[in-house]
């Protein structure tokens, strides 16, 4: 497999599918509270991708060499959970924190992926501040992005951060480019040196989604559903994601809508 680079109309078509996925969390985010389960709310995301936007998930049926097909139209990743959580029977409850990780599929064939943390009612002082460091983490790996910088200088940006912070950063699962399939060249690293990796062209479209740890950053598959993957520690676990366009000057962050949370206010860019 190579990098594909997109074309204008390619460019118009990753927009649409981008918007669309960040509009199925928009449309989620009110559902998001305790005593729903997270069933309910893979429910809820499939009839609103089907039935009003007319996209389909490229999570439900999905299955990479070596996996059991993913179960459901979404991502549910609570708490120690890094990855790939699959919607259950269980009622969220106060001071829960999760991620909602969904990919849509446009009639097109455009892929949009993103995800964002949900605090659920009070949680702890240490559990927002994961969700916020990870937040900011992402930005700071968006904000390397611009033709000729590397794909090393974006993951090296979020280890400094997230280390410093006294977290870790999840080495085992990265983001990756997309388009007309869900992941595709290149791996994007959340770690790694400046100056290294793949050098970043105008009409590259990726994804940088970090996954932070409180402790450690080991990891292992949970349970024998396939797919899902938790701390080794059990330290709370955080990730946000954004699929991003390499532009002739910097970057398009493409899985924007109205219910996107704010930029922070460090970033000065597009
Ligand atoms: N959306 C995830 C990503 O960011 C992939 C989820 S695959 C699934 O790449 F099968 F677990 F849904
Ligand atoms: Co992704
Ligand atoms: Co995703």
């Amino acid at each position: 497999m190579s990098i594909t680079i997109k074309s204008a109309a390619d460019i118009e078509g990753m927009r649409t599918a981008c918007r669309l996925a960040s509009e199925v969390l928009d449309y989620l985010t009110p559902h998001i509270q305790a005593g729903v389960t997270t069933k309910e709310i893979d429910r809820l995301a499939h009839e609103y991708m089907v039935n009003v936007q007319g996209t389909k998930s490229a999570t439900l049926g999905y299955q990479p060499q070596g996996y059991p097909p993913y179960p459901a139209s979404l991502c549910t990743s609570l708490n120690h959970v890094v990855c790939h959580g699959i919607p259950n029977e269980k009622p969220l409850k106060k001071g829960d924190i999760m991620n909602v990780d969904v990919t849509v599929i446009t009639p097109e064939g455009w892929y949009g992926d993103n995800s964002r943390m949900y605090i659920i009612g009070d949680a702890s002082i240490q559990a927002r501040r994961l969700c916020q460091v990870t937040f900011d983490a992402m930005w700071i790996g968006i904000e390397q992005v611009r033709p000729g910088a590397r794909l090393g200088d974006v993951g090296h940006a979020i280890q400094k951060f997230a280390e410093a912070a006294g977290y870790s950063v999840v080495r085992e699962f990265c983001g990756h480019g997309i388009g007309k399939r869900f992941h595709e060249d290149p791996q994007v690293l959340h770690y790694g040196r400046p100056g290294t990796m793949e050098e970043l062209v105008p009409g590259m479209t990726f994804t940088i989604e970090p996954m932070i740890n409180a402790g450690k950053r080991d990891i292992k598959e949970f349970g024998n559903d396939g797919w899902t993957i938790v701390t080794r520690d059990r330290s709370l676990s955080a990730q946000w994601e954004h699929t991003v366009l390499v532009t002739d000057t910097g970057y398009e962050v493409l899985t924007l809508s109205a219910g996107s949370p704010p930029k922070p206010a460090f970033v000065k860019g597009s």
